[in-house]
């Protein structure tokens, strides 16, 4: 769903303002020239935190945000991270080739005056299967690669694709095109719940179920015959909270029926939290404590809302089934990792042991730079 991602998208579209080098080695503000690396990739949603993300752990951070502290520029590039902007287009122009170049420049000028390195597409627009318009998508992001390349040495081009291929969420992209157009394909696992089509299964569960993932990752790698050493697997770091209709004796929690792009059910009936929020619920408020779900691999709780008096159940991720997913991306030999999204976590001082657990447990993918 990510509708709240979506604002921030056009926010930041709007534009940045240059400015000259803010680094003190204005070194720090060329491009990285690093060649072929495994990927950590962090979005950034808030200009807050990133002092304190664990630049270790971390090669690229998606801003997601209309515009960022200097300083971040100096000390991601010191820590050879790179920083990409995050970037839409407008689906109905796609045919516009005027419209594309217009674009494509514009997000070249930006990345050159804000000392960036690079552009992370982001549209999660329909796009029906077979049309032109997603030969269209691909060809906007072949021209966006091949303009940058020439004019940014170094410059990583990337796009984000659905969880699960083909057509999810009705996104039925060029997916082998895009591969082949960009430097990598960040594989959104998460918000697999968007749409459920059988009613008797309009529950509340996992946000990104362990097969499903597994099963997605094959259809890009086996269908549409994409090189693992072209897919990042996107993680979440939040969680969804489901007001329970019913509830039964096997904590089987049914949810308001909302439709979704076709589907009767979806999990727009959750609301989406930060994971740091989910996790002071479980502390403070959880009725039955920390569970696993065997069948998705899911951590879930109930708890007893004070505003509507509900039972919710709580759907998450944390270190332990996280590790799970990094370790798939091992064995699936995939380029690499990477999260929705990085100012999810409690950054203040009282809260160090839950987020530098969430960090130690992207230390599970390996680097083999
Ligand atoms: C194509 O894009 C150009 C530039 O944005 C715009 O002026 C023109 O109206 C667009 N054409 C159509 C048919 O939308
Ligand atoms: C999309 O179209 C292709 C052929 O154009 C077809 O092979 C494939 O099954 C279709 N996929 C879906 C999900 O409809
Ligand atoms: C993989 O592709 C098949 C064939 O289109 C589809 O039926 C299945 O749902 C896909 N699996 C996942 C996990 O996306
Ligand atoms: C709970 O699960 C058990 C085992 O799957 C099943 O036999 C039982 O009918 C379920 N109870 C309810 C209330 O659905
Ligand atoms: C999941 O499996 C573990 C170990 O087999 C078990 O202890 C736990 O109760 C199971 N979780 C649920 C919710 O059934
Ligand atoms: C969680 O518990 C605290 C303390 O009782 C309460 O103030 C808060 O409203 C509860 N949260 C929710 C979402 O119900
Ligand atoms: C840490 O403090 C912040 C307020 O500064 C609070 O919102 C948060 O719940 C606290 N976290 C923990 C783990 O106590």
């Amino acid at each position: 769903m990510l509708n709240f991602r979506t604002i921030l998208v056009f926010v930041a579209a709007i534009s940045f303002v240059a400015s000259e080098c803010p680094c003190p080695d204005i070194s720090l503000c060329q491009p990285l020239q690093i060649g072929s690396r495994h990927e950590k990739v962090a979005f950034m949603t808030a200009d807050s935190n990133w002092r304190y993300y664990d630049y270790s752990q971390l090669t690229t951070i998606v801003i997601c945000t209309d515009d960022f502290d200097p300083q971040l520029l100096c000390l991601a590039h010191s820590r050879n991270v790179r920083l990409v902007w995050i970037a839409n287009y407008d689906v109905k122009q796609l045919g516009n080739a005027t419209a594309r170049t217009l674009w494509v420049n514009s997000q070249v000028d930006k990345v050159k005056k804000s000392f960036t390195d690079g552009v992370n597409l982001d549209m999660e627009d329909e796009i029906a299967n077979g049309t032109i318009t997603a030969l269209q998508y691909t060809q906007l992001v072949q021209e966006l690669s091949n303009l940058i390349r020439i004019e940014v040495p170094g410059s990583m081009i990337s796009v984000d694709v659905g969880g699960t291929a083909p057509c999810d969420d009705g996104r039925c992209y060029d997916y082998t095109g895009l591969a082949d157009a960009s430097d990598f394909l960040f594989v959104m696992a998460y918000d697999l719940r968007s749409q459920i089509y059988d009613l008797n299964d309009c529950i509340a569960s996992a946000n990104s179920p362990i097969a499903r993932v597994e099963g997605g990752l094959t259809n890009y790698t086996d269908i549409f015959h994409i090189a693992p050493s072209k897919l990042v697997l996107g993680v979440p770091w939040y969680c969804y909270d489901y007001k329970c209709l019913t509830l039964d004796a096997n904590m089987t929690c049914t949810i308001e029926h909302i439709p979704y792009r076709g589907a009767p059910c979806s999990d727009a009936a959750g609301v989406q939290h930060d994971y740091k929020y989910c996790r002071e619920l479980l502390r403070v408020n959880s009725t039955t404590g920390r569970l696993i779900d065997n069948r998705t691999g899911g951590v879930f709780f109930n708890y007893k809302n004070q505003g509507d008096g509900y039972t919710h159940q709580i759907w998450m991720d944390d270190p332990e089934t996280l590790v799970i997913k990094y370790d798939l991306a091992n064995t699936r030999h995939l380029l690499g990792i990477g999260m929705w999204q990085v100012d999810a976590l409690d950054y203040s001082p009282n809260a160090t042991q839950d987020t530098i657990a969430m960090w130690n447990a992207m230390e599970r993918f390996h680097f083999r730079n």
